[in-house]
């Protein structure tokens, strides 16, 4: 795209010798395409061609919410005897793209509804950008020409039914592949939308739900669902009936079930039901109703009318949301529901949960299993949820982290197991239950988990996973009690969070003690301070490498600490952004969408150790007059630097300062880290160089410690 001869407006071409970069890292990669691929968006907003102006973000939204947003068609990609092929448009085809809307009218008066009217959600809704930039209705999420093939193809579904009933099918039948087919429209429904991408490296169709959210996108790729591209209406076809394929196979035994359209906050099957199995929405993490009406419309065009069932099920305009008045509906602590207030949404969310939970209860038999599965969040939430459901009368007996995701979200995760949710088994309490004390309870959570930690290591659980294993087993000797009194503050209670505490102190000192006697020791180690602990486990499970927040926020809580202090105050910790290969493809998306600046915190995020030479904070490895002891490793960290600078007096003293000559965790510690340094590295070698001085100079004398202290 460049500018033309009088800079009035603007000429696109198509350039076929580009030079790849053929060496680099990705993020390399990624920035030379991204030169290459140059582009009118940024951060701040777009910059015209001609005038080299930019026109900020909040000017598009306005010329977006006042209906000036136009498209051009720019190029056209074909299947070429080498492969895909890159043309400009011809005038027929540019003419084609515009001329759909003619028929829209004509095609959509033959279907229920008609036209996707139905409003979106509001532009404070949760991982909604649309609306910002005037997207206010779903059907403006497609082009004419998409909208036009869309209801045609929803046409034609209606159609099958009434030619199946005059050939004489069943209701069931017909019922059953009305569904399937319209199954077929809603996968195609994610592939021809104005907010699908190119995938570039794969030079294929990208669809929308690449995460759960509905960003804005400035460059849509439109495919054409008769063509053989992937994407099309038979390969959407196809994905259909392998899923049904897998389903009919899975359950081939069980019973004919019996599906309820409720809430869950409301009780079912009178104290008789043997197991509830629940995956239930986790506070903000997915915006599911609002993200749903964006297929929800198409099967209520595709279905309503062919039974009274269905029609009841897609009696509403769109999918059930939160409803004040009956307090019920979806659960999701989202404020734009609550007109921004945040305390109130994050209280009905979890007031709805609870009663949730209490209606399991009661609708479990008294040997009932209930089964919920969390995903991987901030420790504190999920503590809150596990108090629900202790306080609705459950005892946790077990968890299980299990991997419930596809492969290509495990990649992200190094060596360190990282299972994608967590599995809560939990049985009610019985009634005659009496309420416990702290300490009993801890004691016997100790006895309880330590042959189980045992156990869990044996089978190879590692990482942040071993730690959600033994929370469950801890979890049963405090959730046995309907509360647990603290013994030495009369009239206080045992939080679940300050117990959890407790449980993950001993599960990660059980992991460092593995790691401090190169897996061979059986004792848990104690003594060791919260940094050095924290640094351990995170060099163990990830190394040098970078790391996704989530089970460094874990590590960090179970060590007493948080990741904002391990980076601001103790310098351990450095940021370094969405860069695993699982966050890759949302990152260059959310870059092309010029939106990176506003991106979701936390989403993305993820921090790397500081190697030693990094920290360079003078105070490093000295206390102050009133603080703590200087951290373990911090202390290391400092021999490094005396060692490198080549000065043996400053070495000597500093060991006798600290007297680390006479700590055996000192010694742990410094064997541990030479284990962990990769083979060859500087790091190694003066670790090395270290332990051998301190084991030549032997244990520094004790009157020598007293003189220099
Ligand atoms: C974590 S998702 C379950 C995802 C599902 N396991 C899957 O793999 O597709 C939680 C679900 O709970 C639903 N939900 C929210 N509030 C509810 C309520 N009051 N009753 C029943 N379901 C609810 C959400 O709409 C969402 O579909």
């Amino acid at each position: 795209m460049q500018p033309n001869s009088d800079e009035t407006s603007v000429v696109f071409g198509v350039q076929t010798d580009v030079p790849p970069l053929v060496k680099g890292t990705t993020a390399q990669k990624r920035e030379h395409d991204k030169k290459l691929g140059g582009g009118t968006m940024s951060g701040s907003g777009v910059t015209c061609p001609c005038c080299r102006t930019i026109m900020k973000m909040e000017d598009l939204r306005l010329a977006g919410q006042n209906g000036r947003l136009g498209t051009v068609l720019t190029a056209v990609i074909v299947d070429g005897e080498h492969g895909k092929e890159y043309r400009l448009p011809t005038a027929e085809e540019i003419l084609m793209a515009t001329e759909a809307e003619k028929e829209l009218s004509r095609v959509f008066a033959e279907i229920p509804f008609g036209l996707p009217e139905e409003p979106l959600p509001s532009k404070e809704a949760l991982g909604f950008r649309v609306p910002l930039y005037g997207f206010d209705k779903w059907y403006k999420l497609f082009t004419p020409r998409q909208l036009l093939a869309l209801g045609t193809f929803v046409k034609y579904t209606r159609a099958v039914c009434d030619v199946m009933q005059k050939e004489g099918y069943s209701q069931e039948w017909i019922e059953a592949v009305a569904a399937y087919l319209a199954g077929g429209i809603d996968k195609l429904t994610d592939y021809i939308a104005s907010l699908c991408t190119w995938h570039v490296t794969g030079e294929k169709m990208s669809h929308v739900f690449v995460r759960f959210a509905l960003p804005v996108n400035w460059d849509y790729a439109e495919l054409n669902p008769l063509s053989n591209s992937s994407g099309n209406y038979w390969a959407c076809m196809d994905w259909v009936s392998r899923v049904i394929e897998d389903n009919i196979q899975a359950t081939q035994k069980s019973l004919e079930p019996h599906v309820l359209q409720q809430s869950a906050i409301v009780e079912y099957g009178q104290g008789q039901v043997d197991v509830i199995v629940t995956d239930p929405p986790y506070y903000d993490a997915i915006p599911y109703s609002d993200l749903m009406d964006f297929f929800y419309v198409w099967l209520r065009r595709s279905l309503f009318g062919l039974s009274s069932t269905i029609d009841t099920v897609f009696h509403e305009p769109l999918s059930p949301k939160w409803d004040n008045e009956h307090n019920d509906g979806e659960l999701i602590d989202d404020s734009s529901r609550f007109s921004g207030d945040k305390a109130k949404s994050k209280a009905v969310y979890e007031d709805g949960m609870f009663r949730a939970f209490q209606a399991c209860h009661k609708s479990l038999s008294p040997d009932g299993s209930l089964v919920i599965v969390f995903a991987h969040k901030h420790p504190d939430a999920w503590e809150t949820l596990v108090s629900a459901i202790i306080r609705a009368g459950f005892v946790v007996d077990a968890s299980w982290p299990i991997q419930t995701e596809m492969g290509n979200r495990t990649r992200a995760l190094s060596s360190a197991a990282l299972s994608s949710s967590i599995w809560l088994v939990c049985k009610k309490r019985p009634e005659t239950a009496k309420p416990g004390w702290d300490n009993q309870v801890l004691q016997e959570m100790q006895a309880k988990i330590t042959q189980r930690l045992h156990d869990f290591w044996d089978a190879g659980i590692r990482g942040p996973d071993f730690v959600w294993a033994a929370t469950g087993p801890a979890l049963e000797a405090y959730s046995e009690h309907p509360i647990v009194k603290k013994s030495n503050e009369p009239g206080k209670i045992l939080s679940v969070s300050e117990f959890l505490r407790h449980v993950r102190r001993m599960v990660v000192d059980f992991v460092v003690g593995r790691v401090l006697s190169h897996n061979g020791g059986t004792d848990a180690v104690s003594g060791l301070d919260d940094v050095t602990t924290y640094y351990l486990l995170h060099r163990y499970d990830f190394g040098l490498d970078s790391a996704p927040i989530g089970p460094c926020i874990l590590y960090a809580v179970s060590c007493g600490l948080s990741d904002a202090a391990l980076t601001s105050r103790y310098d351990l910790l450095a940021r370094t952004g969405g860069q695993t290969p699982v966050e890759e493809e949302a990152v260059a998306r959310s870059a092309e969408e010029g939106e990176a600046e506003e991106q979701e915190e936390g989403t993305s995020s993820t921090v790397k150790l500081k190697q030693w030479y990094q920290r360079k904070n003078p105070s490093m490895g000295y206390e102050t007059l009133v603080g703590p002891p200087a951290p373990l490793i911090d202390q290391v960290h400092r021999l490094m630097h005396l060692w490198k600078a080549g000065d043996v007096t400053k070495v000597d003293d500093y060991l006798y300062t600290k007297g680390l000559g006479h700590n055996a965790l000192f010694h742990q510690l410094l064997q541990a880290l030479i284990e962990l340094a990769p083979a060859g590295s500087e790091e190694r070698a003066l670790l090395e160089s270290i332990s051998n001085h301190v084991a030549a100079r032997g244990v520094m004398p004790a009157y020598r410690l007293g003189l220099m202290e």
